[in-house]
């Protein structure tokens, strides 16, 4: 990896002025790839801002449902696709059009494999297919988690050796001859999003840019600086692949700092979550995270295995990223031993146990399933000879995914006390805590949902 510093003013360069122009007029045409909880909201974003914003997604259903004014994700309303419609926003599957975009933002998946080793193919699949309509000036940029060295040594090989022009991307510092001609720019920025986080606007949130070259930067730096109020230049897209693991890595362990506690805490009949509230009360030097069911959702149990995966390139061990996977990943486990543990007490064994899960989301209030705990709670439990049903009013039923085949549909919340057990794994804010403690068995609760009730249905895992 080249080192240079992105941060030097940028010099002059043909290419550069036109696109630096074009985005400060808002006349800059953007493409976006991948339209999913990343990339949509991103396209209405600049949308809002008047610039003509062209959506790019492999899976059709949701090109036709964005062509139909629809949406797909729950946070954005039909309303907002609209919106943004009437402002030129458009979704298509043809990577032809991609040669219309002055700037290209690939928002794609980035999961890991079945061995916790990265699964790149969606970036290197994206990659390939914009590579042959590339054109010279144009701005590329990754925004997808991944690993310090992912722009420069996945991307953009691809890119140079794949497009039909003998394009390189911009390097240096350019004070030396002009070459727009030949020339694209590239950079990674990532994102920074916090689903169903309602206290902090999206644009509110510093936004992160490293460029390959000065001008890669300040074209990155001019493009995001018309969606977001803040954006912070780092020297390098290594920098800021890292930034964002660092970011992740911070809240992986510091949870799995804290999962541990609560499983000492409830040895030792201590509440952690009184214990964290009252350590929050400092002002300084401490910032609360708390415990729960498991870790879920796209980032936090998968970005740091990115990590861990590069670094082995150094004959480097990221001990702290294994042992916070191993404690994170250890609690859904200790969930179903907490249930068997509390129909124990009632004198019924878990096999054949009529068992209510509340909440498949990874956490609360959002309509994504990705690696949430609810799923492997649900299949231990049945594995154990349960008789396991959920509700979740996010999913009206749930089917198969990567990792998962459960094929359920959502019970209404009735007749709780029919069930032995009702097992609070999601605490999304519409549940009634008070009637769901008031009408079931037994209530264990790995959220600490039920928190200012007290009753001894509940048992807190
Ligand atoms: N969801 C979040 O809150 C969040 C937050 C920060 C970072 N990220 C990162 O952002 C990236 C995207 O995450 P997401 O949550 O938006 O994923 P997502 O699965 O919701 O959306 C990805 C979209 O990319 C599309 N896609 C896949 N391959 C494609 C291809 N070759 N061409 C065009 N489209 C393609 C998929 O059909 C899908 O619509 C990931 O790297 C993720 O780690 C996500």
């Amino acid at each position: 990896m080249k080192k240079h510093s992105a941060t030097n003013r940028a010099t002059s360069r043909p290419g550069y002025d036109e696109l630096k122009d074009k985005i400060q007029k808002r006349e800059a045409r953007i493409g976006i790839i991948g339209l999913g909880y990343v990339g949509l909201p991103l396209a209405l974003l600049f949308s809002e801002q008047k610039f003509s914003v062209t959506g790019f997604d492999i899976d059709q259903r949701k090109v036709d449902t964005l062509a139909q004014g629809g949406s797909y994700i729950y946070r954005i309303s039909s309303d907002e696709i609209r919106k943004a419609k009437a402002q030129g926003f458009s979704a298509t599957s043809e990577y032809a059009r991609i040669l219309e975009m002055d700037a290209i933002i690939i928002c794609v998946p980035t999961p890991l494999n079945q061995y916790h080793e990265p699964d790149l193919s969606f970036i290197t699949d994206t990659t390939h297919a914009i590579a042959p309509h590339l054109q010279a000036g144009q701005l590329v940029v990754l925004e997808s988690t991944t690993y310090p060295g992912t722009t420069e040594e996945v991307m953009l090989p691809i890119l140079e050796k794949e497009n039909k022009k003998g394009l390189k991307a911009a390097r240096g510092d350019a004070s030396g001859k002009p070459s727009a001609e030949k020339e694209f720019f590239a950079a990674f920025s990532p994102e920074r999003e916090d689903p169903g986080n309602t206290t902090v606007a999206r644009r509110d949130i510093p936004k992160v840019v490293g460029g390959l070259n000065p001008q890669a930067s300040e074209l990155a730096g001019a493009l995001y600086g018309s969606i977001f109020h803040r954006t912070v230049p780092v020297s390098s897209p290594a920098a800021a692949e890292m930034t964002k693991l660092l970011e992740n890595i911070y809240r992986c362990v510091n949870i799995a700092l804290v999962n541990e506690l609560k499983l000492l805490c409830l040895r030792m009949g201590i509440d952690i979550w009184e214990v964290i509230a009252a350590a929050a009360t400092k002002p300084f030097g401490f910032q609360p995270f708390y415990p729960g069911p498991g870790l879920g959702g796209h980032c936090i149990p998968i970005d740091p295995f990115y990590l861990s995966w590069k670094a082995k390139e150094f004959d480097f061990s990221t001990r702290f990223i294994e042992l916070a996977g191993e404690v994170n990943e250890a609690m859904p486990y200790h969930v179903v031993a907490a249930v068997a543990s509390a129909l124990n007490q009632r004198g019924k064994p878990l096999k054949g146990s009529r068992i209510l899960v509340l909440g498949l989301a990874y956490k609360r209030d959002v309509d994504d399933l990705r690696e949430s705990p609810s799923l492997s709670i649900i299949e231990m439990l049945q594995h154990d000879g349960a008789a396991v049903s959920y509700n979740d009013p996010f999913f009206p039923s749930v089917g198969r995914g990567r990792k998962y085949n459960l094929n359920m549909e959502s019970r209404p919340l009735e007749n709780l006390g029919g069930y032995d057990c009702v097992l609070i794994v999601t605490d999304h804010t519409s549940y009634d805590y008070a009637r769901i403690v008031k009408e079931a068995q037994l209530v264990v609760d790995s959220r600490n949902a039920t928190r200012g009730l007290v009753s001894e249905k509940i048992v807190r895992c």
